[in-house]
C-alpha cells in the first residue's frame, strides 16, 4: 500500500461462515505481532466482481477466494500465475499498488506440503497414486502430483466422463478407471487421495472397498470435518500412514499471508489448534 493504513485481507465465499481461514490468519497476525485484520466476506456470485474491484480502495491488500468464486476470480485477474492457469481457478488474490490484481492457486502447494510434513517418508517417484474424484479439488491434486513426479496417477470418479476430461487436460500419466473398479486398483497404490466430498459431515460415506490397501501406503483425505474420516480410520487399521486434510488448508494459506503481511508464517501444532478452536 502507498499509505499507512492497516492492511486488510479476508476470505470471499458464499457461504463462508464455516471457513477456518479467519481464525488461522488471525492467529498468525496475533502471534507474529503484525498490524492487520483478516475477515470473512459472504458475497453472492452476482456481486463478486464489483466487491473485489472495490476492496483495494478500502485498504485490502488481497484475499482468499473459495467456493463458488474460484474460477471467476481467475478470469477477473489482470495477472494469473502458471499454476492457477493450469488448475483453471484461483484461491489467492494479491492487490498490487498499481491497481492490478494478481491471481494464484496455492491448493496444490498446500496439498504437497501437507503430505511432506505428515508423511516425510513418502517419495513421489516410488509408485502410483490413486485419486478419488474429478472436481475442482482433484484438479489441484493432479497438477501437484504430476509436478512432484508421481509416475502414474490412477483416477476414478463416479461420473467417468469428468475423469476422462481431466486425463485429456493433465496428460498421459493419468489412467482412468471406472468408479466400481476403484477398490481393485488400491493394491498398487503408494498414495491414496480422496478429493470427493464423501465422508464429510452431512455427506454420505466413501464406500470404496479398501481391503487392498498396503501397509506401506500413504492415505490422505481432503475432507477435514471430521478430521479423522472413515477412510483415514480404515487406513490406520490397515497399517498405512495417514494425513488429514486440515494441514492442506493450513499450508495453502502460507503464500498468501506472506505476500499480504510480509512474513512467512509457520505451520505447527499450535497453528492447527488455533484453526480448530
Ligand atoms: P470440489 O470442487 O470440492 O472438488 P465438485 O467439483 O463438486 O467439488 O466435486 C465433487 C466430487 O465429489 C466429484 O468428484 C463428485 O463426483 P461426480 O463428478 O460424479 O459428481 C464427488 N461426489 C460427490 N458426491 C458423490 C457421491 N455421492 N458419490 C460419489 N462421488 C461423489
Amino acid at each position: 500500500m502507498t499509505d499507512n493504513r492497516i492492511p486488510l485481507a479476508g476470505v470471499i465465499g458464499h457461504p463462508v461462515a464455516h471457513s477456518r481461514s479467519p481464525k488461522l490468519h488471525g492467529y498468525w497476525l496475533k502471534t507474529l505481532e503484525l498490524p492487520g485484520f483478516y475477515v470473512p466476506m459472504d458475497v453472492t456470485p452476482a456481486d463478486f466482481k464489483t466487491v473485489v474491484r472495490a476492496l483495494p480502495k478500502a485498504g485490502f491488500v488481497g484475499a482468499n477466494v473459495t467456493v463458488p468464486h474460484k474460477e471467476t476470480a481467475m478470469h477477473l485477474a489482470d495477472h494469473v500465475s502458471d499454476r492457477a492457469s493450469v488448475i483453471g481457478a484461483a484461491n489467492t488474490l494479491v492487490f498490487r499498488d498499481d491497481g492490478s490484481i494478481h491471481a494464484d492457486n496455492t491448493d496444490g502447494y498446500g496439498f504437497i506440503e501437507n503430505l511432506r510434513s505428515g508423511a516425510p517418508d513418502w517419495n513421489p517417484q516410488d509408485g502410483p497414486a490413486v485419486v478419488f474424484g474429478a472436481g475442482g479439488a482433484a484438479r489441484a491434486v493432479l497438477s501437484a502430483l504430476s509436478d512432484a513426479g508421481v509416475p502414474e496417477i490412477i483416477l476414478t470418479n463416479r461420473t467417468r466422463s469428468r475423469a476422462d476430461h481431466l486425463k485429456e487436460e493433465f496428460g498421459q500419466r493419468i489412467r482412468v478407471v471406472d468408479w466400481v473398479q476403484a477398490g481393485n486398483v488400491i493394491e498398487s497404490a503408494e498414495l491414496v487421495v480422496n478429493t470427493t466430498s464423501l465422508g464429510m459431515q452431512g455427506q454420505p460415506e466413501l464406500r470404496v472397498p479398501l481391503d487392498g490397501l498396503q501397509p506401506g501406503a500413504v492415505v490422505t483425505d481432503l475432507v477435514y470435518a471430521p478430521l479423522k474420516t472413515r477412510l483415514l480410520r480404515q487406513a490406520e487399521d490397515a497399517g498405512c500412514t495417514t494425513v488429514d486434510g486440515l494441514g492442506m488448508l493450513l499450508h495453502q494459506a502460507v503464500p498468501g499471508f506472506e505476500r499480504w503481511f510480509g512474513i512467512r508464517p509457520v505451520v505447527d501444532a499450535a497453528t492447527r489448534a488455533a484453526a480448530l478452536a
